[in-house]
């Protein structure tokens, strides 16, 4: 492998030179540093990243932490970030937490460790503790989609709240009153949000919430499945369901369907993210749109700003959502 020496020795110049060019420490002439670039380009000499990192403190790479990487919508808010660090020539570390708070907390000290100039984060859940070290180290801290309570720090939200009350309005203008909810984790101030905008839907339609239908899930496949069993199974069954994510609305759709009933003759089925899959399935998913590749760009783009100053107050953005009717909701019918 090349060194600095050897770059300089082709360049003609002396190893402070070549330094100065590779560290931006001193303005040298365009002739100079051209004839260093090309030498290094012709050596295939590849800075030493992280000794540069150690001198300078600052290693241009962002640290993300994800709860899950199965789920296409993290896919997206991550491609956003990605797009976006990449264009302030930062590179990301992708950190998987598999929604664990131990590796959570590993990776964010694999992250301190490796001098990252700041960290985005998807919380597990009661992630409190860690963003107040990461903010005592000084390391900047972006918090997207999960909000992390008891704490001030920048945080880029969807709006949940009235994501689960168009969902809800949207059952209701189509004629359902019997209209059950699968919620999300409970540990995510999300997915109470997504289930207070469902509340306070039928409460604007005078339809007190019956919390025989509100029903827990976890946000994955099968808690959706596992939770369509027992709604159907119910006496006064729901004619429609809110899932607070489009993966437990594609489980609810695949039970409802095993338990020999049509999505949406007499089931349905809405669900929240608007994830590419949903379009193909059958039928294609009634869902919100959250803007999850525009959440990724405006996580990051709060991160470099607070990289750039600490001392900004702290920010909280809400970005707009939508509704996309597809095809697995429909007007009641013979009721
Ligand atoms: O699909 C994953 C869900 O968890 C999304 O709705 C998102 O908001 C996340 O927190």
């Amino acid at each position: 492998m090349a060194t600095m020496r050897d770059v300089a020795e082709r360049a003609g110049v002396s190893v402070t030179s070549v330094s100065h060019v590779i560290n931006e420490t001193r303005a040298v002439s365009d002739e100079l540093r051209a004839r260093i670039l090309a030498a290094m380009s012709e050596l295939e000499y590849q800075p030493n990243r992280l000794a540069r990192s150690l001198r300078s403190g600052k290693s241009q790479t962002i640290g993300i932490i994800i709860p899950d990487n199965s789920n296409p919508f993290f896919a997206e808010v991550v491609r956003g970030v990605e797009a976006t660090s990449f264009a302030y020539g930062y590179s990301l570390i992708l950190c998987i937490s598999n929604a664990d708070l131990e590796k959570e907390e590993h990776y964010i000290g694999v992250l301190i460790e490796k001098q990252v100039d700041g960290i985005l984060f998807m919380a597990v859940g009661a992630s409190t503790n860690q963003i107040l070290s990461l903010q005592q180290r000084r390391v900047p801290v972006v918090v997207v989609d999960r909000e992390v309570a008891g704490v001030a720090v920048d945080t880029v939200l969807a709006d949940n709240a009235r994501g689960g009350w168009l969902a809800t309005r949207h059952l209701l203008e189509l004629g359902h009153k019997c209209i059950a909810c699968i919620t999300g984790h409970n540990a995510f101030s999300l997915s109470a949000e997504r289930v207070d905008g469902y509340r306070r839907a039928l409460h604007d339609a005078d339809i007190p919430p019956d919390e025989a239908l509100i029903v827990p899930g976890d946000f994955s496949f099968a808690s959706g499945y596992d939770a369509i069993q027992h709604l159907l199974a119910l006496r006064d069954a729901p004619t429609a369901v809110f899932a607070c994510n489009d993966y437990m609305a594609v489980g609810a759709i695949c039970a409802a369907v095993e338990m020999g009933r049509l999505v949406p003759a007499d089931l349905s089925v809405i669900g929240f993210d608007d994830v590419l899959l949903t379009s193909f399935t059958n039928p294609p998913l009634t869902t919100i749109a959250q803007p999850c590749y525009d959440m990724g760009v405006a996580a990051a783009t709060l991160l470099l700003e607070r990289m750039h100053d600490p001392e900004l107050p702290t920010r909280r953005q809400t970005l707009g959502i939508d509704l996309k009717v597809r095809g697995s909701t429909a007007p009641l019918v013979g009721d």
